[in-house]
């Protein structure tokens, strides 16, 4: 088999330590052994490549989904995904999932006593464009209570799921509100050592994108792999 150039690895502290106590799971999750180093193989370096074809043009509005509005404050949500040059990722799959306006998933695992909304599923995806862009109207989730520690409460957040433009690209992570009180306190946020790149897991507000009347805008930009790579989930 010939070469295959593989991508660059991200710099240290720059991606969250598989095994951070503070996040109880991650010390049943973390590798007990020494990483082996993998090369880049064919298969990680070429596809899976998401034509329009594979694409529902409405899955980028969070609140028309279903026959009325969810409630909650209404967001728009954007950004580039960009590579380790600063290069935009065109035509690339962007995946969202989020708990409702009251901190509650539309999901069986999730318990907790906040409602469900009939009206806010918590999915949805789009393509980038030639340029890298990508846009999502949604509502901004509620902050919710999970079981790491005593009083534990996750920020708000949206969990992002891109997949550029190869498998070793691929980056699952979560994007944070500025200003949000609980930031400092999360376990999740705090497994990425490096401050600067820690911080960019938390959008900005933005009044260009925002609507008069409508829906306040935060831009969030994505860079997979490289120095400047947004964490990934731990
Ligand atoms: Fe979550």
């Amino acid at each position: 088999m010939t070469n295959i150039l593989g991508y660059r690895r991200p710099a240290p502290g720059t991606q969250p330590k598989h095994l951070h106590p503070p996040y109880v799971s991650s010390i049943t999750r973390a590798p007990s052994k020494p990483l082996v180093y993998m090369p880049h193989t064919l298969t990680e370096v070429t596809g899976p490549l998401f034509g329009k074809e594979a694409v529902d043009v409405k899955a980028c509005d969070l609140t028309r989904q279903h026959s009325d509005e969810p409630l909650g404050e209404r967001i728009i949500v954007s950004g580039r995904v960009l590579d380790e040059d600063a290069r935009p990722v065109p035509r690339t799959l962007v995946e969202v999932w989020q708990a409702n306006a009251a901190g509650r998933y539309l999901h069986k695992v999730d318990q907790h006593d906040a409602p469900l909304d009939p009206n806010f599923t918590g999915c949805g995806h789009t393509l980038t464009d030639d340029e890298g862009r990508y846009r999502f109207v949604t509502i901004r989730p509620g902050a919710y209570p999970w079981r790491n520690h005593h009083n534990a409460w996750r920020p708000a957040h949206i969990h992002f799921s891109v997949f550029g433009p190869a498998f070793a690209t691929r980056l699952v992570t979560q994007m944070y509100f500025p200003g949000d009180a609980l930031i400092p306190y999360d376990p999740i946020f705090n497994c990425t050592a490096d401050e600067q790149a820690r911080n960019r897991l938390i959008s900005v507000f933005d009044w260009a994108s925002t609507i008069p009347d409508q829906a306040l805008g935060f831009q969030f930009d994505i860079i997979l792999n490289g120095r400047e790579a947004t964490p990934m989930e731990n």
